[in-house]
Parts: structure tokens; sequence; C-alpha cells
């Protein structure tokens, strides 16, 4: 279980604002090997990291994401609605996190926020700065979004694409192959033994999320997954340091 990847989610996202560069260092130093963020654009076409496509719950701001410039976004107050003691907290943009991680072997998951809003470009501005920053081999792109995932892996053939879904997709590894992915993001529950055995021998990784609880963390890593997702990096870290 040594090379089981630890993924942030949103950074360490219960004791620190999520998608903030506290959140994303916190987690590192919690034991995080990879980093789970989320992608949108600006309405000038920057590359910023927020969850939500509307600005209200975590931010000072009000209102769409893609209706406002970089700017703008930039002056907004990411940490106090979690809590003051992070206030100054700032939506980062994606480049900001992976001059964070450049120089050590963190496993980067951007995922395309790209369902409810249509980001014309999104693929190809995060593939123009993954490759940049010599990062093809340590990035895993991930959406909701199907089409968008068979889009970048025409475009960078080298860079991972990550399935994510819910439930009741039947035979995700053969899926997989249709799309030519390279990992599961499976919602947890979805994710039995017998699957986890049948995308192995498919070459196709899993990588769970949002895995939160201990014993259900045991429950995958005794089924064999490549990776887990979730808000408590130190919880995971220290089972996979017990084996
Ligand atoms: O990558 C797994 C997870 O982040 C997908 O759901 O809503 O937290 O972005 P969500
Ligand atoms: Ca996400």
């Amino acid at each position: 279980m040594g090379n089981v990847i630890n993924f942030a989610h949103r950074g360490s996202s219960k004791i620190c604002p999520e998608n903030t560069m506290a959140a994303f260092k916190k987690g590192l130093e919690q034991g995080a090997t990879g980093i789970e963020t989320d992608v949108q654009l600006s309405k000038d076409g920057r590359m910023v990291l927020i969850h939500d496509e509307t600005l209200d719950r975590t931010t000072s701001g009000t209102g769409w994401v893609k209706d406002h410039t970089l700017e703008e976004l930039k002056h907004l107050d990411a940490g106090s609605k979690f809590d003051p003691v992070f206030q100054g907290e700032q939506i980062p943009l994606l480049d900001e996190l992976l001059e964070l991680t450049k120089e050590s072997g963190t496993i980067i998951n951007i995922e395309l926020k790209n369902g409810t809003v249509m980001y014309e470009g999104l693929e190809e501005k995060v593939i123009e700065l993954v490759r940049a920053y010599h990062m093809s081999e340590r990035v895993i792109i991930s959406s909701f979004n199907h089409y968008s995932l068979s889009y970048c892996k025409k475009l960078a053939p080298e860079i991972r694409t990550g399935i994510l879904y819910m439930e009741g997709l039947y035979e995700p590894w053969e899926y997989a192959k249709t799309l030519q992915a390279d990992a599961l993001h499976a919602y947890h529950r979805a994710v039995l033994p017998e699957f986890v055995a049948k995308a192995k021998s498919s070459g196709k990784a899993y990588h769970p999320f949002t895995v939160n609880d201990c014993e259900e963390m045991e429950r995958l890593l005794q089924a064999g997954v490549d990776g887990i997702i979730t808000d408590y990096p130190d919880r995971l870290a220290a089972l996979l340091a017990a084996k």
C-alpha cells in the first residue's frame, strides 16, 4: 500500500478554507501525496481554483465566478467565511498550486468544473499550463463531463484522466477504455473489491471520493484502491503509516 495516493480534497479542507493556498500547504504538511482541486475560468479567461460556480458560499463576493475578472476575484476574501483567522486568503490561480508543488512528487488532481457552466478553452489552457510546468506525469485531469475528458485525452495523450461518477455506471473499467481514461474517480460507496480487481486487470486505477471515515478508508485500502480522495489527509496518512 506504499504507493496509495493520499489526495487532500480541496486541500486539507476540514481545517482550512477549501481551495486556498493555506489548505494546500496544510494538506502537504499532514502527509498528503496528492492534492485535489477544482478549476474554473474568470471573465478574462484565467484559471481560478474554486469549487462552486458562484462565489457566495466560500468568499466575500456574490454571483457567478465567470462574470468576474481575475482582478476582481483576487480582491475577494476566500478565508473569513470558514474562520476569521484565515482572513485575506485569496482564490488561487492554478499557476500558484503548480508553483507550490513543482519541485515535489505531489500528484495534482485537477477537476475541470465544466458541467453547469461550459468554459470554452478550459481544456486547452489547463493542458498548456501543465506542460509549461513539465508536470504532465504528475497531473490527473478529472471531470463529471466525460466529453471534456475524452477531448483532453485527444489533446494530451500523455496526461492521465480520471472519470468522475456517482454510482450506477455499469462496468466502469470497460467504459474507461472507450474514453481512453486512466482512472476511475468514483463515489466511494460505488466501489466494491471485485470492481477494483477488474479495473486493475484492465489497467485502470481507482481513486474513490470523498472518504472521511477511517473504517471506510480501511475497507477501500483492503480492496486495493490506488488512491483515496479525502478531506482528512492526516487520517489517511496515519492509516498508511501503520501498514
Ligand atoms: O474529485 C472528487 C470530488 O471532488 C468530486 O466532487 O463536488 O467535491 O468536486 P466535488
Ligand atoms: Ca472536486
